[in-house]
């Protein structure tokens, strides 16, 4: 039996704390995307489609919010230490074009326009293999960017104010979608680091598992970590 008590518990410090972060919420992006392109020829006729097309959906939105994270306090803070991020900018523009037809294709179908046949599967499978194709080299660029000595250049209240306006863009998102979507692509250990250690105890004890996780809890069984549904 593994040991859990061999790891250090030390706290991560506020820098280490941004760059967990940012490979935490890549490594969910990688999982779900690969969930799609493999579950979405297995959905034709199935019984949970609804919760299918909801996990599929979430998963857009989040690619989308996580961009306007990067480019409305991410990329902006980089600049401001001096780093061109024009050629992420450039990326996240040409994905949002991929992004953008995928919604439009879903929406159809959602109106009832179109049906979720092989070719519906099909489509959806493509979708998310040119998002792999082009977001994963694109993730891995910037992870490769964000060293910790690029995360050192910041000041401990430079940092704090990156936090501060990221949990406002976080608060201010719907919480019935994608923050269920992140926590059930989350390993436990980074559940805690990456969204509970900052969220209120009646958020984190009562809202989340009763409420946020409860509204589409069909759709969340998709996920890498769902486990036993537990968050
Ligand atoms: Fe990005």
């Amino acid at each position: 039996m593994a040991s859990h008590n061999t790891q250090s518990t030390r706290k991560l410090n506020v820098w280490e704390e941004q760059n967990y972060g940012l490979h935490g919420i890549h490594r969910v992006i990688r999982s779900s995307t690969q969930i799609v392109i493999e579950t979405s020829p297995k959905m034709v006729g199935h019984s949970h489609l609804n919760h299918w097309l909801k996990y599929v959906e979430t998963y857009i939105r989040l690619i989308g919010e996580h961009h306007r994270h990067e480019d409305e306090i991410f990329f902006p803070a980089f600049t401001s230490k001096g780093i061109d991020m024009s050629s992420y900018e450039e990326d996240h523009v040409d994905l949002h074009k991929i992004l953008e037809a995928f919604t439009s294709d879903m929406k159809s179908l959602a109106k009832g326009n179109l049906s979720y046949d092989a070719s519906f599967a099909r489509r959806v499978e493509d979708y998310a293999t040119r998002i792999k194709e082009f977001l994963f080299p694109h993730l891995a660029r910037e992870e490769e960017l964000a060293t910790m000595e690029v995360w050192m250049r910041f000041s401990e209240s430079e940092i704090a104010d990156i936090k501060k306006k990221l949990t406002a863009m976080l608060q201010s998102e719907d919480p019935f979608t994608s923050l269920p979507f992140t926590l059930y692509h989350l390993t436990p250990e980074a559940r805690e680091i990456m969204v509970y250690e900052s969220m209120p105890w009646l958020v984190r004890r009562v809202l989340v598992p009763f409420l946020f996780v409860a509204r589409h809890s069909g759709a969340w069984k998709f996920a890498s970590e769902y486990r036993d549904g537990s968050v």
